[in-house]
């Protein structure tokens, strides 16, 4: 009876997270144990940076460049009825300004610690020497998940 308790709690565990990090441009903070599922610094679910303070640039960025993000599912969490989707966007990290999207691609099951390389084009019409945020979500539609998991990296824009 113990032992099927335990059971329980654990699926109960693992239905509700699912969980995201950034390698590249390496997200703010910590990045520990993402070789591993359930990592504590992949389950960030504050918008629109998940709560972590801006830090200093990682990296500067010229608009009209392409550059390649790199991000992780740490935790599958896709439902098959609804599937959800990731998303990379750009913008300044307060609340009420735009943020744009740069590409999204659907969740399409993989699993666990799948990393997703992708091209985007730094956007013309940013703001040069501005700090923006290099943000990726993980859109679960998923009704027993958070709904959105975030990671920001913060960038300077370059002429
Ligand atoms: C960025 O990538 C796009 C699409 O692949 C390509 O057309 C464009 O020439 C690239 N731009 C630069 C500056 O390399
Ligand atoms: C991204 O761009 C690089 C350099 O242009 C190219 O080698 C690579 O195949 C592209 N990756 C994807 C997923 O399009």
């Amino acid at each position: 009876m113990k032992c099927l308790a335990v059971v329980i709690i654990a699926i109960v565990l693992e239905v509700c997270n699912a969980h995201l990090c950034m390698l590249s441009p390496p997200q703010r903070g910590s990045m520990v144990g993402i070789n591993k599922a359930g990592a504590t610094d992949c389950i960030l679910t504050t918008a629109r940076c998940g709560g972590r303070p801006a830090e200093k640039p990682i990296m500067g960025l010229k608009m009209g460049s392409n550059f390649t993000v790199t991000f992780q599912k740490n935790l599958d969490h896709y439902d098959k009825a609804t599937p959800g989707a990731f998303h990379v966007a750009i913008g300044q990290e307060r609340q009420g300004t735009q943020m744009t999207n740069l590409v999204s691609i659907p969740d399409a099951g993989e699993p666990s610690l799948t990393l997703y390389s992708v091209n985007v084009t730094i956007p013309t019409g940013l703001v040069s020497r501005q700090l923006y945020v290099l943000q990726t979500a993980y859109v679960t539609n998923n009704k027993d998940a958070p709904a959105v998991f975030y990671q920001c990296a913060d960038i300077i824009i370059e002429g």
